[in-house]
C-alpha cells in the first residue's frame, strides 16, 4: 500500500516536472538563444541536499552530462567561461522551475546593473539572511532604498581608518603566531584570517579590540558571539531549511539545539549593545563611535528627516537594526578572509610577488614597524597589496553570480548589439566568473594568477573595460563595505609581507612538483557553503620566515 503510495506519488511528479520544463523550454526558446536542459531545479531542496553524492554517483556510472556539469551550487566555478565559449556570450539553461539567462556581454552587464527597478534583486533567493529580520538584502525594491540609505552612513573614512589600525594589529599578533608555528606549519589559515577579520569587524563594529590569540583559543569552545556567529555563518544553508522554532525545541537533537542557542546568544549581544547606544542616544551624549551607534543613529536621524519632511515616520525597526547587523557581519568578514585566504595559498607558489609586495612596502615605509604607518598617507601607495586583491577576486569571487529577475513583466535587453525580449519570471545571470576568466578580456593566460597585470607601465592601476570585473557588484545595490574591505586586505598583506616570506612545507618524502600539484588542488576545490572558499586551507602548511 505504502509502496503504491509512493509511486503515485512518484509519478506524479515526474510527469509534474516534465510539464513544467516543457513550459518553460516553450518560454526560453522565444528568446532564442542556445539552451540547456537540465531534468530537475536547481533550487529543490532535496536537491540541494543530496547533489553533491549523487553527481558523483552520476559522473562515475554514466559519466558527465549537463545535469553533473550544470547542476551544482558551484557550477559557475567548475565552469569558468567554458560555457560561454562554447554557446556564446548569452545562453539558458532551463530547468523545470526556473529559466537562468546567463549573460557575459559587458554592455549587457552594465545595462542589467543600471535597469535596478527593470532587472530586480530575487529576495526570495536570499532568505536565509533573514535569520533575525529583514535587511537591506532581503527587502523589496521600495524599501530596499530606506535600508541601503541607512546602512550606508557607517560606511565612511572614520571606520576605514578603525580598519586600517586594528588590520595592522591582527596581522601583527598572527604573524607572530604563525613564525613560531616554525617547521611544524600547522597554522590553520582560513581559521586564523577568519579571527583576525572577524576581530577587525568587532573593533570598528563595536569598538571591541580583541587581541587575535586569546580570541582564536577561545572560539574552541564557549558562547561568545563570536562563536555565535560562525555556528550561524557555517549552518545558513541548514537553517533555510529547519526553522529556528524547531532548532530550539525540546526534542531537537544536540547539534541543531547548538545552532537554535548560537541565534540566541547572537541576539542577546546585540540587542544589549543597541539598548546601550539608545540610552546614551536618548540622554542626548554623543554615543560611540562604531559602526552599530552610527546605524542607529542614521536610523534615528532618517526617522526625524522623514517626520519633519512629510509626516511618515520609518527608521528602522529593532528587528531590522538586528537583521542589517547580522548581515554586516555575515557579509564583512568572510568575504575578506577567504580573499586572505586564497591569496596566501597563491603567494606561497609566487615568492617573486611575495619580493614584488615587500619591495614597494619598503619603498614607502623603509624599515618602520607597521605600527606607525598613518592610513591616509599611505593607503593609495600600496598598490600591489590591491593588485594581489584584485587578481584573487578576479578569479575567486566570494559570490559568483548575481540573479536578477524581470518579475511579472518581460523585459527588452541588448546583447552583443542584438535586442531580444527576455519573458517575465526570468532570472537573468551576469556571469560574473565567467566575464572575469573569458579570454576576450583577460588574454590567454586569463586562468594564471597573475597580479602584476593591473599595474601599468606608468605605475598606475589598470582600469579594466566596464562589466568585465565587478567583485563589489556594480550599480546603486553594490557592496558598501567595498573601500573597508579593501583597506583591511591591503593592511594584513603589507604588513605580513614586509619582513617575511612564506612557504609551503613537503609532507614526508613527498616532491617538489607533487606538494605544488596539492597546493593547486587544494586551492580549486570548494566548499559548498554560501560564499566561494577553500574546502580545506587549513590542511595547508606554512612556514614563515623573517628575510
Ligand atoms: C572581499 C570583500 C567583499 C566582497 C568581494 C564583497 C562583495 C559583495 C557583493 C558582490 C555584494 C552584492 C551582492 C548581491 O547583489 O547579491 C555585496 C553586498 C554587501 N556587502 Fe560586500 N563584499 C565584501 C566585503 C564586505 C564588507 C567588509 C562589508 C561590511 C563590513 C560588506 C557589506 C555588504 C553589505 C551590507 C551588502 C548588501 C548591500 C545591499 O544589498 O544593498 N561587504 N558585497
Amino acid at each position: 500500500m505504502i509502496f503504491l503510495l509512493f509511486l503515485s506519488l512518484y509519478t506524479f511528479w515526474v510527469v509534474w516536472a516534465a510539464l513544467c520544463l516543457a513550459n518553460n523550454y516553450a518560454r526560453a526558446r522565444r528568446m532564442g538563444v542556445p539552451i540547456v536542459l537540465l531534468p530537475i531545479s536547481t533550487m529543490n531542496i532535496l536537491w540541494i541536499v543530496i547533489q553533491h553524492p549523487a553527481i558523483s554517483l552520476l559522473e562515475r556510472f554514466f559519466g558527465p552530462s549537463n545535469l553533473t556539469r550544470y547542476g551544482s551550487r558551484d557550477w559557475h566555478f567548475r565552469d569558468r567561461a567554458q560555457a560561454h565559449i562554447k554557446f556564446g556570450d548569452v545562453w539558458a539553461l532551463v530547468t523545470p522551475g526556473e529559466i537562468w539567462l546567463n549573460v557575459v556581454d559587458p554592455d549587457a552587464i552594465v545595462d542589467i546593473f543600471q535597469r535596478r527597478t527593470q532587472f530586480l534583486r530575487p529576495v526570495e533567493l536570499y532568505q536565509m539572511l533573514n535569520v533575525f529580520g529583514m535587511n537591506v538584502s532581503t527587502v523589496n525594491s521600495i524599501e530596499w532604498k530606506r535600508h541601503r540609505k541607512i546602512i550606508s552612513a557607517p560606511f565612511n573614512e572614520l571606520a576605514n581608518n578603525i580598519a586600517w589600525a586594528e588590520s595592522l594589529k591582527q596581522a601583527r599578533e598572527m604573524l607572530r603566531g604563525w613564525v613560531q608555528e616554525g617547521s611544524n606549519g600547522n597554522i590553520g589559515l582560513h581559521r586564523d584570517t577568519r579571527t583576525a577579520t572577524l576581530n577587525v569587524l568587532a573593533a570598528t563594529g563595536f569598538n571591541r579590540s580583541y587581541n587575535f590569540h586569546e580570541t582564536r583559543t577561545s572560539e574552541q569552545h564557549g558562547e561568545s558571539y563570536r562563536v555565535a556567529l560562525f555556528t550561524l555563518m557555517d549552518n545558513s544553508l541548514f537553517m533555510q531549511l529547519v526553522p529556528k522554532a524547531i532548532l530550539s525545541s525540546l526534542f531537537a537533537p544536540a547539534s541543531w539545539k547548538q545552532i537554535g542557542r548560537a541565534a540566541e546568544v547572537f541576539k542577546e549581544y546585540m540587542l544589549n549593545l543597541l539598548h546601550q547606544e539608545k540610552q546614551l542616544l536618548s540622554e542626548g551624549k554623543a554615543g560611540a563611535s562604531h559602526l552599530t551607534s552610527s546605524l542607529l543613529r542614521a536610523s534615528e536621524e532618517y526617522s526625524h528627516e522623514k517626520q519633519t519632511g512629510n509626516g511618515k515616520a520609518k527608521g528602522l525597526t529593532i528587528n531590522e537594526l538586528l537583521g542589517n547587523i547580522y548581515l554586516i557581519n555575515l557579509a564583512g568578514h568572510d568575504t575578506t578572509s577567504n580573499t586572505l585566504a586564497y591569496s596566501i595559498a597563491h603567494l606561497t607558489l609566487c615568492p617573486d610577488v611575495q619580493d614584488w609586495i615587500s619591495e614597494e612596502v619598503h619603498a614607502i615605509f623603509g624599515d618602520s614597524p607597521s605600527e606607525t604607518w598613518e592610513y591616509e598617507a599611505t593607503f593609495k601607495q600600496l598598490k600591489r597589496p590591491l593588485a594581489v586583491m584584485y587578481e584573487t577576486l578576479r578569479m575567486f569571487p566570494p559570490i559568483m553570480a548575481f540573479p536578477k529577475s524581470t518579475k511579472g513583466q518581460q523585459q527588452s535587453l541588448e546583447v552583443n548589439g542584438s535586442a531580444m525580449m527576455v519573458p517575465p519570471n526570468v532570472y537573468v545571470v551576469p556571469s560574473l566568473l565567467a566575464v572575469q576568466s573569458h579570454t576576450t578580456h583577460w588574454g590567454e593566460d586569463a586562468l594564471v594568477w597573475k597580479p602584476s597585470r593591473w599595474i601599468d607601465e606608468n605605475n598606475e592601476l589598470v582600469l579594466p573595460r566596464k562589466g568585465t570585473y565587478l567583485p563589489w557588484s556594480d550599480g546603486a545595490q553594490n557592496c558598501p563595505g567595498k573601500k573597508f574591505s579593501q583597506v583591511t586586505f591591503v593592511a594584513a598583506i603589507a604588513s605580513l609581507f614586509q619582513f617575511h616570506r612564506v612557504q609551503a612545507l613537503c609532507a614526508d618524502g613527498e616532491s617538489k612538483e607533487h606538494l605544488e600539484a596539492r597546493l593547486r588542488k587544494i586551492i580549486n576545490e570548494t566548499a559548498h557553503g554560501v560564499l566561494l572558499r577553500m574546502k580545506d586551507a587549513d590542511s595547508l602548511r606554512l612556514s614563515w620566515r623573517r628575510v
